[in-house]
Parts: structure tokens; C-alpha cells; sequence
């Protein structure tokens, strides 16, 4: 068990290249830590240098508030599954999961080997698969022996690379549920790296967001979500994506694309004073105006709109709204894209709406947005001018009540 400081760390190649420029992160102990960020934003680079395989230009790595900086891999007691795991094809599987046991010779006693590799394969439901090799696994097989050769060291953390991106989808989201489990039970430190909205909102305590080697946020994923700082995590969380849009301050409205939007008190307020901001909502803050409770339907605005097409999902459907894009903000738009690795942000908005609705394209509808939920960005740096960062502190303070609860009713499974 262990904490993670990071102290602005740095790290500059030999050629030059700054791919982490001054990272500050404070890991708890047993805490999930996930890191995303499109790619090339320093992510695998940052947990080689947690874990030894890189040198740290500038700042300070700390384990249990101990500097590590010089400290060899081996020394930090650290156990990484790489999104390659690269099993040893001759040996079984009993031995690939008992391989760091063994590496460290005598000092583990055989028995207790014994016990351990049983105990991470019952862990990974691998018990019957001990004796086979790993060549005539299936993928996701593969992926837990890799997974048991990381835990079955005591590791005072565990760090993932992208371990499921091999995986399909369908074992993805099996896996994911069992590392949820297992880290949960193990209550071990963990921090994960990927590309998985998914991954990233189901597994983590907390999610640290990553652009061009900077921290943009780090929250629960329910922060992220519903109070993002900026324009670029409001962006890349989520899928699909938060709509933006230029609007006007104009008479107590915010004049957009689609109408003037009756915005609230404070959405106003954040505007004032300024030519042009942009606002973000995001599609499921979109209905089939036909669809929305009388009661609620007064605490939004419904307007009318092109529908230029849908897409039925089953659970729900996708109508798209084309506009007439703002040169004024199509710069940083664009800029916004490229950080998202988007090839360009369409001037088409987004709705989500319910799997019921006989909106279809091509006709003019009538659609409801909850106003309530939308948020004011600045035109210029992207930052969220509505953001109610006491209400993050509580939807973070809120995930890590529910998350310590979810570990002693793990553990008390495990001990019963
Ligand atoms: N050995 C190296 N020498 C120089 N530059 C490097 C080296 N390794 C990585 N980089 C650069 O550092 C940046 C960060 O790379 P890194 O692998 O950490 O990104 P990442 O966030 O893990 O991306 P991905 O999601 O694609 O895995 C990239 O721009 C990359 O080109
Ligand atoms: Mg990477």
C-alpha cells in the first residue's frame, strides 16, 4: 500500500522533445488513478517514469513521500502490465504468473509460490488453464495471466498501459469489470492509462486529464462530466462529444445558431461584457419536445429546428442539426479539434433523443434543451466561465464516500 506524489515532474528527450511539461499529482493510497489524453499527450511517458523505465528530467517522484527519482525499477516496487503483455510462449502458465516470484531467487519460499500463483488465478478464474501455454489462449485469457503475473507480486502499486486495447469490445468490457473487482478487493494503488471513455468513467476514483504534456483536470468522473474547467475536457469527455456553439449576449438572451436561448441568471452573468462566447451542451440535454414532462418542459427552452437526419440506436437515437459556423471562433474551433485529434469539429449539432421519438430528417422539428445544464465558455482561452467548482468539490467528495464503501464491502467478501 502506497501514495504517488508526482512534484512537477519533467521530462525532455534526447532530441529535445518536452513531452511532460510540469505534472503535479497526488495519488492516495489504494486509490485508482486514471490518466487520458489524446495521443502523444505523455501519458506512457509518464508511467515509465513512475515506474523506472525513464529518467525524470525535472522534479520529484515520491513514494510513500520518499524521493524515488534515483531509485532503480526494481527497487520501487512497482508492477506494469503493458498493453503488449509479453508472455514467455515455452513456459505454462503457472510459470508466467510465477515468473517475478522467481526472479528474486530463494527469498520466496515455494510453497508460499505455490500459493500465491492459486491465489491470482483463482483471482482471474485461470485455475484451470495453469498447465496450458500461453499460445493456445484466447485473447482475453492471455490478457489475465498477464494481469496475474503483475499482482501476484506484492506490488505497493500496480501501473497499466492501455492493457485492453487488444481486446474486442465485447471482452473489453469483461475485463473491465474484472479488474474493477480485483483492485477493489486487492486495494492496491493502481493508475491506469487509456484511450477508453468507458475505461476511464467506470474504473476510476479519480481521472487525471492530459493534453500536450499538461494537466488540464484532475476529478471524479462525475466532475469532469458535469463541472469540466475548460473547453478541451469538456471536449474529449464524453461521447459524442458536448456541442458547442457561438452565442451573443443580446436583451437577457444568448443568440445562437439555433435561436435565442433564454439562458439563466448566471449563464448570462458569466457572458457579460462580452462580444461572443461559445456555449457547450451536450446531446442527451436535447429531447423530442413532444417527449418532455409538462413539468419540467417550463425549465427549458423549445425551439424549432432543421433535423437533416437521424440515426436509431434502439435505446435511443442521434437527430443532427446542421449551422452556419462563426469565423469569429472558428480559430480556436479548430485549434480545438486538433488537440482532440478530431480532423475538424462539423458545424452540426448533436441530439440525443429518446428511442420513441418520430423526429426524422429532413422535416422541421420541434426540440427542447435543458438551459439548466448549459455551460459559457470564453471565446478566447476556452475556460468554463460557469463552472461551480464547490459543486465539483462535492460530486468528488461524494465519489470517494461511495468508492471507500465499495472497498470494505470488497474486502469483507474477501475475508468472509
Ligand atoms: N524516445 C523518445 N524520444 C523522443 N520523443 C519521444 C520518445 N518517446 C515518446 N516521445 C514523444 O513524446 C510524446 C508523448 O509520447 P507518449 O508515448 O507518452 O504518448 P501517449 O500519451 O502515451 O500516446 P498514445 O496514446 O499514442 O500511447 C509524443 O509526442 C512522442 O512522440
Ligand atoms: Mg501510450
Amino acid at each position: 500500500m502506497s501514495t504517488i506524489t508526482l512534484k512537477n515532474l519533467v521530462k525532455r528527450y534526447d532530441d529535445g522533445f518536452e513531452a511532460v511539461k510540469g505534472i503535479s499529482l497526488d495519488i492516495a493510497d489504494g486509490e485508482f488513478m486514471i490518466l487520458v489524453g489524446p495521443s502523444g499527450c505523455g501519458k506512457s511517458t509518464l508511467l515509465r517514469m513512475i515506474v523506472g523505465l525513464e529518467d525524470i528530467t525535472d522534479g520529484e517522484l515520491q513514494i510513500d513521500g520518499k524521493r524515488v527519482n534515483e531509485m532503480a525499477p526494481r527497487d520501487r516496487n512497482l508492477s506494469m502490465v503493458f498493453q503488449n503483455y509479453a508472455l514467455y510462449p515455452h513456459l505454462t502458465v503457472y510459470e508466467n504468473i510465477a515468473f517475478p516470484l522467481r526472479l528474486n531467487k530463494n527469498s520466496v519460499p515455494k510453497d508460499e509460490i505455490d500459493r500465491r500463483v492459486r491465489q491470482a488465478a483463482d483471482m482471474l478464474d485461470l485455475n484451470e488453464h495453469l498447465q496450458r501455454k500461453p499460445g493456445n489462449l484466447s485473447g482475453g485469457q492471455r490478457q489475465r495471466v498477464a494481469m496475474g503475473r503483475a499482482i501476484v507480486r506484492d506490488a505497493d502499486a500496480f501501473l497499466f498501459d492501455e492493457p485492453l486495447s487488444n481486446l474486442d469490445a465485447k471482452l473489453r468490457g469483461q475485463m473491465r469489470t474484472q479488474i474493477a473487482q480485483l483492485q477493489r478487493k486487492l486495494g492496491t494503488t493502481s493508475i491506469y492509462v487509456t484511450h477508453d471513455q468507458t475505461e476511464a468513467m467506470t474504473l476510476g476514483d479519480r481521472v487525471a486529464v492530459l493534453k500536450r504534456g499538461l494537466l488540464q483536470q484532475v476529478a471524479s468522473p462525475r466532475e469532469l462530466y458535469e463541472q469540466p474547467v475548460n473547453l478541451f475536457v469538456a471536449g474529449f469527455i464524453g461521447s459524442p462529444s458536448m456541442n458547442f456553439l457561438p452565442a451573443h449576449p443580446v436583451d437577457g438572451k444568448l443568440r445562437t445558431p439555433l435561436g435565442d436561448i433564454p439562458a439563466l441568471e448566471h449563464q448570462l452573468k458569466a457572458a457579460e461584457g462580452r462580444d461572443i462566447v461559445l456555449i457547450g451542451v451536450r446531446p442527451e440535454h436535447f429531447e423530442d419536445n413532444k417527449l418532455v414532462d409538462e413539468g419540467v418542459r417550463s425549465k427549458g427552452w423549445t425551439f424549432k429546428a432543421d433535423v437533416s437526419h437521424t440515426e436509431w440506436l434502439g435505446n435511443e437515437q442521434y437527430g443532427y442539426i446542421s449551422y452556419e459556423p462563426d469565423p469569429k471562433v472558428s480559430g480556436l474551433l479548430n485549434s480545438l479539434a486538433q488537440d482532440l485529434d478530431a480532423d475538424e469539429l462539423v458545424p452540426m449539432v448533436v441530439t440525443s433523443l429518446e428511442a420513441t421519438s418520430r423526429i426524422r430528417g429532413g422535416q422541421q422539428a420541434e426540440l427542447w434543451m435543458d438551459v439548466r445544464k448549459l455551460h459559457v465558455f470564453d471565446a478566447e482561452s476556452g475556460e468554463n466561465l460557469t463552472r461551480d467548482a464547490e459543486e465539483g468539490a462535492r460530486l468528488t467528495a461524494e465519489a470517494a464516500e461511495e468508492r471507500a464503501f465499495e472497498i470494505k464491502r470488497a474486502q469483507q467478501e474477501v475475508s468472509a
